[in-house]
């Protein structure tokens, strides 16, 4: 569907009570003649829910737990006369929305890849925060999005920095992409200390507010990994091309490096409201407040390589998306069960490598994977991670 610039455009939000989705609508609240909120949808959050479509009045909402749709009927006044939907499905038929001209999928997890693939098959722009679709099911994202002739627009910092240093580039020009990485809380802790870290320390993150398992994914550095394989199938190129820095200052968020030697950067202040802006704008950008940066302030931009004996979830995530076939599929479900498993005390922070590696190692390949395929994936490694927990 073609975007029109001379009316608000209608946006479907999944995820909308999480940090990327409560970040789209501040967005959409400081510009309603621009966009309009048409849908939103969380995972169980009933009453945030009712509270956003109180004061965005949406034509749907849906809960992707439908176990949460009885208090979301019980909060039907607040939701006014919209839609109630529930479960996959309804969060599937959100993202396909008569209308909707843009759909950010801020889901955490391996929930939010239906939703990625319906979003897409239906046409339209999809604004990708949703890393594990494309994690899990690059080449079924890619060829869902030729299909519904629709366009992915990252809500990754690295990636919109990578996405618009790469606009009008001849892609043989271009040498290799480099991610930064913040280091995370952890980046000059040694091995006996990472061995002791507790939930807390590992859930304040120098620069970033987000999520817990986006948060803990930081720290172990699985989270560079993934956005590796993102970024492999978002400008479709092979792995060997792609790789992290570590860059604690956190300014500069990607790097083209052309075949001629010269460097390309982008560089913003850390805020997730700029790439998720440039989401809705496109083609055009709009004007943001308390954005600028004070170049004159005297700060040093260092870069240094990622230690990847201290930081194994690094190369465990390249190793699976090197595999390609269902083993990215497999590590990501992987470390959605270690993660939490870490964040309740039963097990240490190094033992989430140990998990990724084990399952890894475990996994039977599927090469060219279906969705199905994939689902059945990700349904096995939550099973074989549970059993190698202690
Ligand atoms: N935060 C960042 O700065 C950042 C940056 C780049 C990329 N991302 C990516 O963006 C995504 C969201 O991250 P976040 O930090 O915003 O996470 P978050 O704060 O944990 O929010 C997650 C959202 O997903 C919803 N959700 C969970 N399970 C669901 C399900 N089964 N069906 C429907 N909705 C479900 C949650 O709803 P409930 O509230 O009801 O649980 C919540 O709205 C992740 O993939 C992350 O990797 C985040």
């Amino acid at each position: 569907m073609q975007i029109r610039a001379s009316r608000p455009r209608r946006l479907v939000v999944l995820g909308s009570t999480g940090t990327i989705g409560e970040q789209t609508l501040e967005l959409a609240r400081r510009n309603p003649d621009r966009v309009a909120v048409v849908g939103l949808a969380a995972g169980s959050n009933a009453s945030r829910l009712a509270r956003q479509a109180a004061e965005f009045t949406p034509e749907a909402v849906a809960v992707g737990n439908a176990g949460a749709l009885p208090e979301l009927e019980r909060q039907r006044g607040a939701t006014g006369g919209a839609e109630l939907l529930a479960g996959e499905e309804g969060l599937c038929r959100l993202a396909a929305w008569p209308g909707a001209e843009i759909v950010v999928n801020a889901v955490v997890g391996a929930a939010g890849l239906r939703p990625t693939l319906a979003a897409l098959e239906a046409g339209g722009r999809l604004g990708l925060a949703n890393k594990e679709s494309l994690v899990m099911a690059g080449p079924l994202v890619r060829a869902a999005a030729a299909r519904g002739g629709s366009e992915i627009i990252p809500i990754d910092s690295e990636h919109s920095a990578l996405w618009q240093l790469l606009q009008g580039r001849d892609p043989g020009e271009v040498h290799r992409l480099l991610l930064t990485a913040s280091g995370g809380p952890f980046r000059t802790f040694t091995s006996e200390q990472l061995a002791r870290v507790t939930p807390e320390q590992a859930l304040r993150h120098p620069t970033w507010t987000m999520g817990r398992r986006i948060t803990i994914d930081s720290a172990t550095l699985f989270n560079k990994g993934m956005e590796l394989i993102e970024a492999r199938w978002l400008f479709d190129l092979p792995l060997e091309r792609i790789e992290a820095v570590v860059h604690p200052q956190a300014v500069v968020h990607g790097l083209v490096e052309l075949i001629d030697g010269s460097t390309l950067a982008q560089l913003s202040r850390p805020d997730m409201r700029l790439p998720i802006q440039l989401a809705l704008s496109l083609p055009i950008r709009w004007p943001a407040a308390d954005v600028r940066w004070h170049w004159g302030s005297g700060t040093a931009l260092c870069f240094e390589p990622v230690d990847e004996e201290r930081f194994p979830c690094l190369g465990i995530a390249r190793a699976a998306g090197e595999a390609e076939g269902i083993a990215p599929a497999v590590v990501n479900a992987a470390d959605e069960i270690l993660v939490e498993a870490f964040l309740d005390g039963r097990i240490s922070f190094p033992a989430i490598a140990e998990g990724l590696a084990a399952v890894l190692q475990q996994h039977d390949p599927v090469p060219d994977p279906s969705l199905v395929d994939i689902l059945a994936a990700d349904a096995w490694a939550r099973r074989a991670v549970g059993e190698w927990l202690p």
